[in-house]
């Protein structure tokens, strides 16, 4: 039994055919009327199809308000009447319905009723909704008016001139008079008009009552249960279905409508991938202006200048011989083309009227629904499901299913692989071949410049109005002949497996969610908002350990496909605890690019290894060293690639976290020491001595508006612990002693700021006397250009994009106080206008620390649904994979304070209390040395609960 207070407040019933025994004779009044007129109509003595009492009364009439009935029916037989006389038929079929009523009395369903009672009993609000004129007169002939808080019919619904079902509008009014919330309350309907209009307005429960023959189209409808009578419900069922049906809705996101204009973010916001590739959540036939791109793992090519950087407004010029300085944007592979009686139906042209997406999370499905309304009022409804299988990471699937609802017309759907415009929206791409032969479409394509080849392969099988679609796809990264083994891998699968592969996929997602989902009882949009991070951080993770993570992992443009330091310091502490193999690819790839390191450090005048700002395939760096504003041509200098350096001591930073967290000595005493090794040999290269200590000059530190200062605390932090875990490494394994000195050496000698006599850090040398910047509230979490073009202004202000300073608690929370903590919390906050989505999760952590409780839960709100909300107003371009990881961070290591010991996680005393308010419980598993440790909280009872 639910808790009380959590389940059904109230149920909302349809009248005929639920509650009254009226269906038969609803029948009864439409067949007589609609054959009258059909007799009348047909040409003499020619034979006419009478009107089906069973079939076309559910299909056509059943449920909706009378003229809607009428048109609906007539629709069907192609009939296209002036009003007035479908006005008239909806008034013979209401005398006719009178004159059965009187003939043959009310009956009601025992069972609904002996429910309706039970339920008010129990306190839950009753209802009922009907489209007839006559349901009062019904309720009252039936005696049953006093089982009903509210009851609405076809007279009060015309005078609030509500629209009739499939539109919620009547069963929301109810649910509003009966002051109860959609979410909670349940509709119980036998029409298919009726569940879908309980579905389409988010109602808590749909019941479909199957009176015969109708349970496939009820359940097709959005019911979530289909019964034969309700004599099969107790209320504790309904209750279980009822909770259920909203554990089900925290797993995945929903957005109904069309917007063009949030189109993009929406292809980002439901991207579906398995590692090896991403594919942007467009329609199933894209809009023009959409970026419905295909992006694979390692693909990179030579950088195009007309595609933006990391924002829309910005250009980056191409690199000159850098061969891997973009990911490749590749066409869309579920593209489909429907058109009713030869006019396209998609939200392009005139006819969308609907559309729904529901990213299923727990299976990894993206199922997209759209109703389309072509000439002479017929509506047709594509639903269709995609996944890219997490079993088979070269698989791709899609089905898709068209229902004509109201009309017989023809239907075709047609499938392509190639986009028609590739050189305007792929222009990294050579198409090498296209084949179209029988069920099987091949396209192949190389990569301008670093040569990458990708074969794909379709196979489509259609029946009737249903197209299913296995894709398949190759790239020469992965096969000598990415041709043959798309063309083989194509050609074993088995269309009987189609459903298998859906379910052998979603398998996988569970075994995923096993480990990484966080339960926080009680509040499921938290938990959901959750899962989308952790959804969309699973999305990149693989087993190659060739290729690293982008900031926007596979699901957009920005940043150019490129890897930063939000793989290592923000999404990495997710992977390792979730699924640490995935935490030692990610490192493996930075072993992989040492070369690439060696190389920039070379570059820049220094010895060992200086890993890339922004990296691909090689560890080059690509950074571009000016930015372009699209619509001035204004030119921006980027210091980032030559300055943002602490990236190298990251890396490092997170080989030890790694090993902490695994012991895993192979890895430590191979890849492991040689990052290690090379990026301590860096450090020893770049410092420069002045009096008796180190220091490390002219840097950008993670907070980007400062350039070319020196001793940013964070980077010589980071220094000092990247030169002692390298001197300590190899003193524990006996090698290269000499050097293990000197790196010891200079990291007891390296000038590291220290707190001062309010415990503030010093962010860089000279911080302190930079000019003060009033900073309004309104001007933060956003990234103004006007502040990137002030470049050399910003240098003398005190503000900050982001946590830079507050980064060192974060990593080291050890080695501060939480007065120390506190005063930089207080120092720095205040000038930071997180221009960076890396920031909000920082802060949260942070605050979350030292006891401020609002500041904690506002930056981490902020943060959780940065993407969802588009806060920062640029998820076109990809989800923010860094603020993901970050907000999974400042929960675990901020609210949660988890350390580790020996044994495995610790909680901080003050967890409970520290939990976001009104939070009574949280549940999750974290991952280490080799074990799956359960952490648990519950509130302290000091704090109020609320269910
Ligand atoms: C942030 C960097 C981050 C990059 C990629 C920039 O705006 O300042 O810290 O690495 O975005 O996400």
């Amino acid at each position: 039994m639910a808790l009380p207070g959590t389940g059904i407040q109230a149920a909302i019933f349809d009248m005929d055919g639920v509650i009254t025994r009226t269906a038969h004779l609803h029948a009864a009044a439409w067949k007589d009327t609609f054959d009258d007129f059909l007799r009348r109509r047909a040409p003499d003595g020619q034979s006419w199809r009478p009107f089906d009492a069973h079939a076309d009364y559910l299909a056509y009439v059943d449920g909706k308000p009378r003229r809607d009935g009428v048109r609906s029916f007539l629709g069907a037989r192609a009939i296209d009447l002036p009003e007035e006389e479908v006005d008239a038929l909806a008034k013979a079929k209401d005398r006719q319905f009178e004159r059965q009523l009187r003939e043959q009395g009310v009956q009601t369903f025992a069972s609904t009723i002996a429910l309706v009672r039970e339920l008010r009993r129990q306190g839950v609000k009753t209802g009922v909704v009907t489209s007839s004129r006559h349901g009062r007169e019904i309720l009252h002939a039936a005696d049953i008016a006093s089982l009903f808080d509210v009851a609405l019919d076809g007279i009060y619904l015309d005078e609030l001139a509500l629209k009739g079902k499939p539109d919620p509008a009547m069963y929301l009014h109810a649910a509003r008079e009966l002051d109860v919330a959609a979410a909670r309350a349940m509709v119980v309907e036998d029409a298919v008009a009726g569940v879908e209009a309980g579905r389409r307005g988010a109602f808590g429960l749909v019941v479909g009552v199957d009176r015969g023959g109708n349970a496939a189209a009820l359940r097709q409808g959005g019911a979530d249960i289909v019964v034969q009578d309700l004599a099969e419900l107790g209320i504790a069922q309904l209750q279980a279905a009822f909770l259920a049906h909203r554990e089900e809705a925290g797993w995945c996101i929903e957005e109904k409508g069309f917007d063009r204009v949030r189109e993009r973010q929406m292809e980002s916001l439901f991207c579906i991938g398995n590692g090896y590739m991403g594919i942007r959540g467009a329609l199933d036939s894209p809009l023009p202006a959409s970026q419905a791109d295909l992006f694979i793992a390692g693909i990179y090519s030579c950088k195009h200048a007309d595609l933006p950087y990391s924002e829309i407004e910005f250009l980056a010029p191409e690199r000159g011989a850098a061969l891997y300085a973009e990911l490749v944007p590749l066409p869309f592979p579920f593209c489909l083309a429907i058109a009713v009686e030869g006019e396209p139906v998609d939200f392009a042209g005139a006819y969308g009227r609907e559309l729904r997406r529901v990213l299923d999370m727990r299976r990894g499905v993206l199922h997209l629904e759209a109703a389309f309304e072509t000439p002479g009022g017929r509506r047709t409804v594509v639903r269709s499901r995609r996944c890219a299988s997490l079993l088979d990471p070269h698989l791709l699937l899609q089905e898709a299913l068209v229902t004509p609802e109201n009309h017989w017309g023809k239907v075709t759907l047609g499938t392509c692989l190639v986009a028609a415009d590739l050189a305007v929206s792929h222009p990294h791409l050579q198409c090498l071949e296209h084949a179209v032969e029988d069920d099987l479409e091949l396209v192949r394509y190389l990569t301008q410049a670093s040569d990458f080849e990708i074969c794909i392969v379709s196979r489509v099988r259609q029946e009737f109005r249903m197209l299913r679609r296995l894709v398949s796809v190759f790239t020469s990264r992965d096969h000598a002949e990415p041709r043959a083994a798309a063309l083989a891998h194509a050609q074993t699968l088995d269309w009987n497996r189609f459903e298998a592969h859906f379910a052998g996929s979603a398998k996988k997602w569970t075994e995923f969610w096993s480990r990484a989902d966080i339960r926080v009882p009680g509040h499921p949009s938290v938990e959901q908002a959750l899962r989308f991070g952790s959804y969309h951080l699973r999305l990149p993770a693989g087993a190659d350990d060739c290729v690293s993570i982008g900031a926007r992992t596979l699901s957009g443009r920005a940043y150019e496909g490129h890897v930063f330091w939000d793989t290592e310091i923000f999404m990495l502490p997710f992977y390792l605890h979730v699924e640490p193999r995935w935490a030692r690819n990610l490192l493996l790839y930075r072993h992989r690019t040492l070369d690439g390191a060696r190389r920039r450090a070379r570059k820049l005048g220094y010895r060992g290894a200086c890993f890339a700002w922004e990296s691909t395939v090689t560890g080059d760096d690509v950074t571009p060293t000016k930015i372009l504003l699209k619509s001035t041509g204004k030119e921006i200098p980027i210091f980032t690639g030559s300055q943002q350096i602490h990236v190298t001591a990251d890396i490092a930073y997170a080989v030890w976290r790694y090993w902490e967290a695994t012991r895993d000595e192979d890895f430590l005493t191979g890849p492991g020491a040689d990052l290690l090794f090379e990026t301590a040999r860096f450090w020893m290269s770049r410092v420069t001595l002045v009096g008796p200590r180190w220091h490390i000059q002219g840097v950008v530190g993670p907070d980007e508006y400062h350039h070319d200062v020196n001793d940013n605390a964070y980077t010589n932090w980071m220094a000092r612990f990247n030169l002692e875990r390298a001197a300590w490494l190899a003193q524990h394994r006996g090698v290269n002693a000499a050097e293990a000195q000197e790196w010891r050496e200079l990291a007891r000698t390296l000038y590291v700021p220290l707190p001062d006599h309010e415990g503030v850090i010093e962010q860089f040398a000279g911080f302190f006397a930079l000019e003060d910047y009033p900073l309004a509230a309104e001007a933060r979490l956003k990234a103004p250009i006007s502040r990137l073009f002030d470049w050399d202004k910003m240098n003398r202000l005190k503000l900050l994009k982001q946590a830079d300073v507050l980064m060192l608690p974060l990593l080291f929370p050890e080695a501060f106080t939480d007065e120390v903590v506190a005063a930089n919390y207080r120092y720095y906050e205040p000038l930071t206008d997180h221009g960076s989505s890396l920031s909000p999760a920082v802060h949260a952590a942070i605050a979350a620390r030292i006891g401020l409780q609002d500041d904690a839960e506002r930056y981490w709100q902020q943060s959780l649904w940065l993407d969802l909300s588009n806060a920062m107003d640029n998820s076109m371009l990809g989800v923010h994979a860094a603020a993901m990881g970050g907000t999974w961070q400042a929960l675990v290591f901020g609210f949660l304070g988890v350390r580790f010991d020996e044994e495995g996680p610790r909680l901080d005393a003050c967890a409970a209390a520290r939990l976001p308010d009104e939070w009574h419980r949280l549940g999750m598993k974290l991952a280490y040395r080799g074990r799956l440790h359960a952490v648990k909280v519950a509130r302290t009872p000091a704090r109020k609960e609320k269910q």
